[in-house]
């Protein structure tokens, strides 16, 4: 069994979205080990995105991110970074395959409706980021 971090962000909290997604989590197989409804501050996103913090866009993106609440959550399941990031698609949803979470409800590649850790090291950290060993069940 693999973890991993997902958020659903907030263009897709704002347009109601939330429930399709997380459905769409479950159907996959996942499971939900932890789960939270949370308004970043600023520099809670730049820490977050700080592997990012020299490229171009990192100042949109942490204003982003910290423009409205988003749901943060750890999933579960055999090659969950793999598999999790195969449900949302590609960073753009204009490249995203069909079927996919991004290609669905992405509208731009800033406003992409989901985040997924990368690798096992960045899945740690994120993991870490936002859940205590106590909130991960
Ligand atoms: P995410 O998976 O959350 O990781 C970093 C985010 O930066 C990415 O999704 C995009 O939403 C955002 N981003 C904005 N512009 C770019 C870009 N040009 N290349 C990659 N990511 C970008």
């Amino acid at each position: 069994m693999e973890r991993t971090l997902a958020i659903i962000k907030p263009d897709a909290v704002e347009r109601r979205l939330v429930g399709q997604i997380l459905a769409r989590i479950e159907a996959a197989g996942f499971t939900i080990r932890a789960m939270r409804l949370q308004h970043l501050t600023k520099q809670e996103a730049e820490g977050f995105y700080a592997v990012h913090r020299e490229r171009p866009f990192f100042p949109s993106l942490t204003a982003f991110m910290s423009s409205g609440p988003c749901v943060l959550v750890a999933l579960e399941a055999p090659d969950a970074i793999r598999t999790w990031r195969a449900l949302m698609g590609a960073t753009d949803p204009a490249r995203a395959d069909a079927g996919t979470l991004r290609k669905e409800f992405g509208s731009s590649i800033e406003r992409n409706a989901t985040h997924g850790s990368d690798a096992p090291e960045t899945a740690a950290f994120e993991l870490r980021y936002f859940f205590r060993g106590m909130e991960i069940f």
